[in-house]
């Protein structure tokens, strides 16, 4: 693996995540944000693992369309000549990238996604080299898609927004979660562009800080107005009537609605309800899982306590004491107001409409 260093300080361009530099995939390291914009080259399918893995790249579709690409790497690596030989390859890589984080369902369905191409192609007839020509072009379709995605996301969800509301977010679920623009933060980007005045409070987002370090970073390079909480605030700043809407991603939507997010998503939800103001998930189709019944049924990540104990560098509780880090909650579906997709915006019940987004 190696690192190239981007110095955007003074462009403001949005920073792309995840895409092919050519014969390997590039990732901003997200780990290093906003101090140090660090991309890497990444060349084979353990270093896509290990990436996922370890949250240098991160967000439900950045993380899919990571792993699209780590196939394609597991397709390059196949030095045979046969068809059905570069098939179990493929196969393989992705059975093996679907190990790397257990909740963001968008993981799974970009790997079936590509081992369902990976099939069809190798029964094509086409020689190694065609066969890996076009199976980056479905990786490559994955991305471009996600980023139309996500601007049709946007505008779903601007209806919901009004000049001068203040809009309170948790995590990040902006460009830097997908191809491009974000989910919950396609929105604030397309009334920027149209000229409306919004005001956002990022939640920090403890323990790993992606509304510090990436929702706050990318919203202000786009010259958004947006204030930093740490997440304790939420309660006190919807108290003094500054948030109309509260809008987040999702790592994985249940067959009743049930959200699965990032840890503390559940609190906003709830305080959001006492307050009465309306709580909005946008995602793509993508993160929506019939297969799964309900939230209790969606495998929620435990990470390292290190996370907790000594996640600014500094160590900040006892040696030895025990520690739970669940990296997301679920939210239940009556505390959601409504979910915005590409394919339009559902509301309860939420059972019977997010099956019909499918037909
Ligand atoms: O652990 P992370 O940073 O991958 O968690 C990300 C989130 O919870 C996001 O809110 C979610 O993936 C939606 S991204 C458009």
């Amino acid at each position: 693996m190696s690192g190239m260093t981007t110095d955007n300080s003074t462009t403001h361009e949005p920073l792309s995540s995840v895409y092919w530099g050519g014969d390997h995939l590039v990732l901003l390291d997200q780990r290093l944000l906003p101090e140090e914009i660090v991309y890497l080259k990444l060349y084979t399918p353990e270093e896509v693992w290990e990436g996922i893995h370890s949250m240098k790249v991160r967000g439900a579709p950045a993380i899919g369309i990571a792993a699209a690409f780590g196939t394609v790497l597991g397709g390059l690596r196949y030095e045979g000549s046969d068809a059905g030989g570069w098939l179990e390859q493929v196969v393989k890589t992705s059975e093996y990238l679907a190990t790397s984080r257990p909740t963001a369902v968008n993981l799974f369905w970009a790997l079936d996604r590509m081992k369902l191409a990976a099939a069809k192609l190798a029964a094509d007839g086409l020689d190694i080299s065609g066969l890996n020509a076009a199976f980056l072009a479905e990786a490559e379709a994955i991305r471009a898609e996600d980023e139309d995605v996500c601007r049709r996301i946007g505008e779903n969800a601007l209806p919901f927004f009004k000049d001068g509301m203040g809009i309170l977010t948790h995590c990040n679920a902006g460009g830097l979660a997908t191809a491009k623009y974000g989910t919950a933060l396609a929105p604030m980007y397309l009334a920027h562009e149209q000229g409306m005045k919004i005001k956002v409070f990022a939640d920090e987002t403890r323990p790993v800080l992606q509304g510090a370090r990436l929702t706050a970073f990318e919203l202000q390079q786009a010259g958004i107005d947006v204030t930093l909480l740490a997440d304790n605030m939420a309660a006190m700043v919807m108290s003094k009537g500054w948030v109309q809407a509260v809008i987040v991603g999702t790592d994985r939507v249940a067959a009743n609605g049930d959200v699965a997010n990032k840890i503390g998503t559940y609190g906003v939800a709830v305080l959001a309800k006492a307050h009465g103001i309306p709580f909005y998930v946008a995602c793509p189709l993508s993160t929506i899982d019939l297969e799964t019944p309900t939230g209790a049924d969606i495998p929620i990540e435990e990470r390292p306590a290190e996370e907790i104990t000594e996640g600014f560098g500094k160590r900040t509780a006892p040696q030895g004491v025990k520690v739970y880090n669940p990296a997301f909650d679920v939210t239940p579906h009556e505390y959601v107001t409504a979910i915005i997709t590409e394919k339009g915006v559902v509301q309860a019940p939420y059972h019977e409409n997010l099956k019909k987004l499918f037909e």
